[in-house]
C-alpha cells in the first residue's frame, strides 16, 4: 500500500523547542503541510512568515517536506501588504476572537463591510481564507451557529475560496454543496470518535480539543463525504501539540495530537471502511492539490499492515492511541 505526496491540510508545528521536537513527525510522512500561524504572538508580517518557514526548515532537517505558510487573518491588511506577502503564503487563517489556543487577535462581529476590503483584496489575489468556524455560543452548537457567517461570506465574497476548518457537523457537510466557493478540512479524530470517546466514561484529555467531537450522526456524515473523496473535502490533521502537563492538568489544552499516526489511522479506516485506496490518495493530497494549486514535493510512502505500538509521547508529548496498538506500520 502507498500513498504518494500525502499533505496535511491544516497543521501546528508550534515554535522554539516543541517545533525542534515535533516537526519531524509530520516532514517524515508528509509531503507538505498547511501551517497554522497561532503562535504567540500571531504570524501577522512577511517578515515573520519568512522568520518561521526558515526556523521549520532548520527542525525539518534533511526530510523533504514543504511548509505551505499562513498569516493570521487581520482585518487591517490591505491590498498593498497583500501583494507584498502573496508570494510566500498560501493562504490567510482567520480565527473568531477568543475562540481557541492563541486566537485572542482574532475577528469579533463579522461584519462583512468591515472585512470587505481585505477580503476583497484576498479574492483579487487568489489567496485563499481558511476559517477556524465556531461562534462563543453553547459548546456543541458553536460550528452549526457560524454556519450563517459562511454563508454570508460565501456569498458576499464569491470568488473567494472560503475553506471550512476542521468541520464535525453534519450541517456543514450540508453546506459544502451549497456555495461554489466552500471547501473543508476534516481531521482524522473527527472521523473516529465523536464526545462518548472523550467524556463519555472515564475523561480523555488527550481527546478534547476544538472544535469537540460531536454526535454518532455528524460523524457519519463526515465519514460519507472523506470515503467517498467528495472533490470539496481535503485531509487536515489540526494535530496540535501540547506538553503532557498542560493535558493532563486541570484547565486541559485544547488540541489532539495526531501527526506521527495520521497515515498509519487513514489507511486502517479506509480500508476497514471498504472504501477506495484511490479515494485515500485523493482525500490526502490530489483534493488538496486541485483546490489550493500546489505541487507537493514527490514522495512516496509505504504502508505496511504490521502492528504498531503507539509510544506513549514524542519529547513529553502525549499522541492520540498512546501506548496502544494500531494496524498499519510506515515502512522506513
Ligand atoms: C488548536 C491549537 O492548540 O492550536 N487546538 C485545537 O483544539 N484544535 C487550535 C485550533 O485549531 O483550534
Ligand atoms: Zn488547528
Amino acid at each position: 500500500m502507498q500513498l504518494n505526496a500525502p499533505l496535511d491540510m491544516h497543521l501546528h508545528l508550534r515554535d522554539g523547542e516543541m517545533l525542534e521536537n515535533i516537526a519531524k513527525c509530520s516532514a517524515e510522512t508528509f509531503s507538505g503541510a498547511i501551517i497554522m500561524p497561532n503562535l504567540v504572538p500571531p504570524v501577522s508580517t512577511k517578515e515573520e512568515v519568512l522568520a518561521y518557514k526558515a526556523r521549520i526548515m532548520k527542525a525539518i532537517g534533511e526530510e523533504t517536506f514543504e511548509p505551505y505558510m499562513t498569516l493570521f487573518f487581520k482585518p487591517s491588511y490591505d491590498k498593498d501588504f497583500l501583494s507584498s506577502v502573496r508570494d510566500e503564503i498560501t493562504a490567510l487563517k482567520l480565527y473568531p476572537a477568543g475562540i481557541t489556543t492563541n486566537s485572542e487577535g482574532g475577528v469579533s462581529g463579522f461584519d462583512v463591510e468591515e472585512l470587505r476590503p481585505t477580503l476583497e483584496a484576498m479574492s483579487e489575489l487568489n489567496i485563499p481564507l481558511c476559517v477556524h468556524g465556531e461562534t462563543n455560543g453553547f459548546v456543541m452548537d458553536r460550528e452549526a451557529e457560524f454556519a450563517s457567517i459562511y454563508k454570508r461570506l460565501a456569498t458576499a465574497f464569491p470568488k473567494l475560496k472560503i475553506i471550512m476548518e476542521h468541520i464535525t457537523t453534519k450541517s456543514s457537510v450540508d453546506l459544502l454543496d451549497k456555495f461554489e466557493n466552500l471547501y473543508a478540512t476534516i481531521t482524522i479524530h473527527h472521523l473516529l470518535i465523536t464526545l462518548d470517546d472523550v467524556a463519555g466514561g472515564m475523561l480523555k484529555p488527550h481527546l478534547f480539543c476544538k472544535p469537540i467531537a460531536k454526535r454518532p450522526a455528524d460523524r457519519d456524515a463526515l465519514l460519507k463525504v472523506a470515503l467517498s473523496a467528495h472533490p470539496k473535502v481535503m485531509f487536515g490533521s489540526d494535530s496540535a501539540p501540547h506538553p503532557k502537563h498542560a493535558k493532563e492538568s486541570c484547565g486541559c489544552a485544547a488540541g489532539v495530537f495526531t501527526a506521527p499516526i495520521a497515515l498509519q489511522l487513514l489507511t486502517e479506516l479506509f480500508e476497514n471502511q471498504n472504501a477506495p485506496i484511490e479515494n485515500l490518495q485523493a482525500f490526502v493530497s490530489g483534493n488538496a492539490q486541485k483546490i489550493y494549486g500546489i505541487t507537493p514535493p514527490v514522495k512516496t510512502i509505504v504502508l505496511e499492515k504490521r502492528p504498531f505500538h503507539v509510544p506513549s509521547d514524542y519529547n513529553g508529548v502525549v499522541p492520540m492511541y498512546a501506548d496502544e496498538k494500531i494496524a498499519y506500520s510506515i515502512k522506513k
